[in-house]
């Protein structure tokens, strides 16, 4: 077993302590947020992620959360970077936070292996490695490590992965790291830095190019009148295509979807490469979160000022509290600047998208978002929003209308009830 820290205790670093804890590992997690560590000191996981409190509390005895940053990189035989890389205003990724990890790095104590987990552009590696050549830091050796695990099954992403990728230059540090995971049994993938680094966000890329893919095949059945959940089913039986990732919906959001497709879009760029499907990728998913307005505007007439709207699900996908790029955001603005009067109500995550979104109403609970409203639309599909009381909805809002911009809802009973509803890729509707 190794002793493993764990820089950055966020979505990632935290499931990785408490997975790699799992495995036997010794963690220490360090992260410079006071407040963070204060709080998994005293037994509180600080984000939403399910199971990952009762992973992190079976493991306490394996895992240290310290803000130490000194005790924590000079103790750890591996030092898995997990800091965020948030884009930059151009769109290329932000690496401010690996920097700084870099400039933390003991001078010249013990053997250690960094391996990066964040998501790190292409050459990034590379770069690291120069600077730790240049500044004679021969005791640390590197490997890249991507990790594919999402927000909501994080904890079976992890233990269950398709595959472990680990890039390194020298086969005897990828033969350590991917060691650390035998235990899983998974299959492995070991390649140089760069292939490991692309790997990650030609994965994220190609996701997010099926998303936007069907949804265009969507917004062309609803002028031609094909359905496209069959579509989408019929499409996905051809085992080329295969059936994930052709829900379509009113587009992608996230933490690592919009900023990973930007970041190769200009890692490209910045390469003299023009990546001309990316742009299309983007723009695609960009206008597919403002359709709701024009489906709105059909049912309600072009004028919204003054109208009351409920949008149910503020994160960017069921089962987590991340509402980085959630398309509620987007879809909130756009109908504040038509001026309709717009509530929101999110099971776990109103808290952190209230400060983003100071002029949304946010209700206590589905039904009562749902008071008087002139319209919903159902921006991300939680259980609770499926297993509703629709009945007493369509009693309590002013109009009964219904724009479910995940297809998650049963079209048939819902109109059976009186809605009129619109789902994304099919002309079904009625009022
Ligand atoms: N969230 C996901 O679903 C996911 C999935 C795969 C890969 N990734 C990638 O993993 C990385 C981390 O993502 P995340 O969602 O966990 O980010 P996050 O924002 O949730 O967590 C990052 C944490 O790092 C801490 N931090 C920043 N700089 C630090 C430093 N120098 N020392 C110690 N702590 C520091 C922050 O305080 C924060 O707690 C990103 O590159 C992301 O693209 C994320």
């Amino acid at each position: 077993m190794s002793r493993l820290t764990v820089v950055g205790a966020g979505y990632v670093g935290l499931v990785t302590a408490a997975c790699m804890a799992e495995l036997g590992h010794e963690i220490i997690a360090m992260d410079l947020d006071g407040q963070k560590i204060a709080l998994l000191r005293q037994g509180q996981v600080p984000i939403y992620e399910p199971g990952l409190a009762e992973l992190i509390a079976a493991n306490h005895d394996r895992i240290e959360f310290t803000t130490e940053q000194a005790y924590a990189y000079r103790t750890g035989e591996f030092i898995f970077l997990c800091v965020d890389t948030p884009p930059t205003p151009s769109g290329d990724a932000d690496l401010s936070r690996i920097w700084q990890a870099i400039d933390d790095l003991p001078p010249d104590e013990g053997e250690h292996i960094l391996v990066t987990k964040s998501t790190v552009p292409v050459g990034t590696g590379a770069l690291v490695q120069a600077e730790l050549a240049q500044r004679g830091y021969r005791h640390i050796s590197y490997a890249s490590n991507p990790e594919f695990l999402r927000e909501g099954t994080a904890i079976d992403d992890f233990m269950r992965a398709d595959r472990i990728v680990v890039g390194a230059d020298d086969p005897a540090v990828a033969e350590r790291v991917a060691g650390l995971y035998e235990k899983l049994d998974r299959p492995m993938l070991i390649t140089d830095v760069a292939s490991a680094e692309m790997i990650k966000y030609a994965s994220n890329a190609f996701l997010a190019t099926k998303i936007s893919f069907i949804n265009e095949i969507a917004n062309v059945c609803e002028v031609t009148g094909a359905d496209v959940t069959v579509v989408a089913r019929g499409m996905g039986m051809d085992r080329r295509i295969g059936p994930h990732f052709l829900q379509a919906g009113i587009g992608y959001g996230g933490s690592c979807f919009p900023k990973d497709v930007s970041a190769l879009k200009q890692i490209a760029g910045n390469s003299g490469y023009h990546f001309q499907l990316l742009s299309a990728v983007i723009e695609v998913n960009e206008l597919q979160k403002r359709r709701v307005i024009g489906k709105l505007k059909r049912h309600l007439g072009d004028e919204l000022r003054g109208r009351r709207i409920a949008l149910l699900g503020l994160s960017f996908k069921p089962n987590t509290d991340d509402i980085r790029e959630a398309s509620s955001i987007v879809l909130a603005g756009r109908l504040l600047a038509e001026g309709a009067v717009v509530v929101g109500y999110d099971p776990i995550a109103m808290d952190n998208i209230r400060a983003l979104l100071p002029k949304v109403i946010f209700a206590p609970s589905a039904a009562v978002a749902l008071e008087g409203a002139e319209a919903c639309v159902l921006v991300t599909e939680w259980r609770e929003f499926l297993d509703l009381d629709w009945a007493a909805a369509k009693q309590a809002m002013a109009r009964p209308l219904l724009i479910d911009g995940r297809n998650a809802l049963d079209a048939g009973s819902l109109m059976d009830l009186g809605f009129t509803y619109e789902g994304v890729g099919a002309r079904v509707g009625r009022t």
